[in-house]
């Protein structure tokens, strides 16, 4: 094979292995982004470079790269000529586990990461593919938002990357992982995305950096308090959960994947397992201390039924009153929702309860069966809560657990109070398996302070309060009235919680439900 190309007035051929050896040398050049010395910057910095990063997040050889030779069409601010191949973000697609999944990484060497309309296009296109092909999608960010010598084109790169964002979601997972600094435009396709991950100490999130805070607001930050992992994985909730370096990162999102499904059509992932269904955990009979008063770790009981005992916590640090994360039973992924008595005395709060509520939105989005872990002494009260919107958001995980048609399961392990115990995906809120320990106590509210309402004018009378408190716990501090009126499908016994909560997800694996018709309904946001 030969071909013919015209250099003034000679025609020179070109032999079929210098055709092959044009293009190896356009892909080692588009390789080197923006050069071996921004290269070395980035490793200096504890940083990978983004093919770096996509070679340890995929399968070994699986990635298949797509608009490896994009430049960007900007003329301003010396940008005339000044093109490299790839325009900052690497796109394809690979394999985590053997199972197919599209992936963007901004490349940090080329402009900062940051983002023109033909870098935007890149992801768009990477993103419909997903969407059209039914993968998740992972974005590895390392951006410095809009790229400033593009101006308004560049914006509009981002609208059509939130766009994408905005269809994907409910539809495929998306995923994404800081790994740099994220300024501007680059924050908000994360935020849109269902989980958001973060690099120790590398990685940033801020809409407007120190600078411009201490320009408008006077307030003095440094980047890492304005917008680094500790920031968004305690105070502001923006991140599920932050790593120590970018290989901990991927090798963690990529058992992270293996929890999730490829799709809202797929249903919850299965693995093989050899922890046996009917394992008895034995130290669950004694978990709940004597005093009721007494905390316990609820984290014991989600890892003792887990296959493997292998909880994988979201948001960790932040809401810890509330655990979400995931878990297998039997190999299939369950969703798990659980108050912690450690924390608040487990009361549902703003933040707790917003929590909760994404995470019950997403397993509902993809078929994830949800298993409910519930000792909840109520809401917690407050002005600071009542001026937050406590109703409002407290709201939003009632609306979730409503709405959600996913197989519910739920184990009552101690207090179940009031509206909480609503909440917390009970009977009348469809729960498919509504359980309870025999430490259960389901009541409207705990017994002292039923009592100092019910009985107001004997409260100089101690030793008659007493009395009335031993009453009311004995009438209703158990779980056999909700028994007896079928809000409870079964009290069972704490030691053999692994293989009851087994056999109900088992048994739901075809179930069907259907909301009535609606475009959608109106969540209180
Ligand atoms: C073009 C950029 C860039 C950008 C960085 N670079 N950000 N080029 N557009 N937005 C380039 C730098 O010129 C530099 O080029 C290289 O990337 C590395 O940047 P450094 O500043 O040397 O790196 P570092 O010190 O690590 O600082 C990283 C940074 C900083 C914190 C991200 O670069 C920065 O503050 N950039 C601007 C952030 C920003 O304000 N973005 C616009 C947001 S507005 P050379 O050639 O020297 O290597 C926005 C609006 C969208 O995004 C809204 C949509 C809703």
């Amino acid at each position: 094979m030969s071909s013919i190309t015209f250099c003034g007035e000679f025609i020179i051929k070109k032999s079929g292995r210098e055709i092959i050896a044009e293009l190896q040398s356009r892909r080692e050049k588009a390789r080197l982004g923006g050069g071996q010395a921004r290269i070395d910057k980035q490793h200096s910095l504890g940083k990978l470079t983004a093919r770096e990063r996509i070679n340890v997040l995929l399968d070994e050889g699986s990635f298949e790269e797509t608009d490896m030779f994009v430049v960007h069409r900007i003329r301003d601010f010396g940008m005339d000529g000044k093109t490299i191949p790839g325009d900052g973000v690497v796109t394809g697609s690979g394999k985590v586990n053997g199972k197919l999944i599209y992936v963007y990484a901004q490349d940090f060497t080329v402009f900062g990461g940051s983002l023109s309309s033909d870098h935007a296009k890149k992801i768009v296109k990477i993103m419909k593919l997903a969407i059209q092909n039914k993968a998740p999608i992972v974005g590895l960010n390392d951006s410095g938002g809009a790229r400033i010598q593009e101006g308004v084109e560049s914006l509009g790169g981002y609208a059509d990357v939130f766009l994408q964002n905005a269809l994907a979601s409910g539809v495929i997972p998306q995923i994404s992982m800081i790994m740099g600094p994220c300024a501007g435009g680059a924050v908000y396709s994360p935020a849109m995305t269902d989980f958001t991950f973060m690099v120790k100490d590398t990685s940033y999130m801020f809409v407007t950096g120190p600078d411009v805070v201490k320009t408008v607001t006077s307030e003095e930050v440094t980047a890492e308090e304005l917008g680094g992992a500790e920031t968004h994985t305690t105070i502001s909730s923006v991140a599920d959960g932050a790593f120590n370096n970018d290989i901990e990162a991927l090798t963690i999102l990529r058992q992270f994947l293996n929890f999730l499904p490829s799709n809202n059509s797929q249903g919850a992932n299965i693995r093989q397992t050899q922890d046996p269904i009917r394992r008895v955990s034995l130290s669950l009979d004694t978990l709940i201390p004597e005093n009721p008063n007494l905390p316990y770790d609820m984290k014991e009981l989600i890892k003792s039924i887990a296959d493997q005992y292998d909880f994988f916590e979201l948001q960790e640090n932040y809401a810890k009153n509330i655990l979400i994360g995931f878990i297998r039973l039997a190999g299939q992924t369950v969703g798990v929702v659980a108050n912690q008595p450690m924390v608040l005395a487990g009361c549902l709060d703003i933040d707790s309860s917003r929590k909760a509520a994404r995470f019950v939105r997403f397993c509902d989005a993809f078929n994830i069966p949800i298993l409910t872990l519930v000792d909840v002494p109520g809401f917690m009260p407050g002005t600071a809560q009542e001026y937050g919107g406590i109703i409002k958001h407290g709201a939003k995980l009632l609306f979730a657990y409503a709405e959600a048609t996913t197989p519910k399961v739920t184990l009552i392990t101690r207090k179940a109070y009031g509206g909480a115990y609503d909440v917390m995906s009970s009977k009348h809120l469809r729960g498919d398996a509504n359980y309870a320990w025999p430490t259960a106590e389901i009541a409207v509210m705990g017994a002292k302070g039923a009592v100092e309402i019910l009985f107001r004018d004997e409260l100089n009378n101690p030793e008659q309060i007493e009395k009335r408190t031993t009453d009311y716990e004995e009438r209703f501090a158990n779980p056999f009235i909700a028994a007896e009126r079928g809000f409870l499908d079964d009290v069972i016994i704490p030691s053999n919680s692994r293989f009851r909560l087994i056999q109900a997800f088992s048994k739901l694996k075809n179930k069907t439900q259907k909301n009535p018709n609606k475009k959608f309904g109106n969540i209180p946001l």
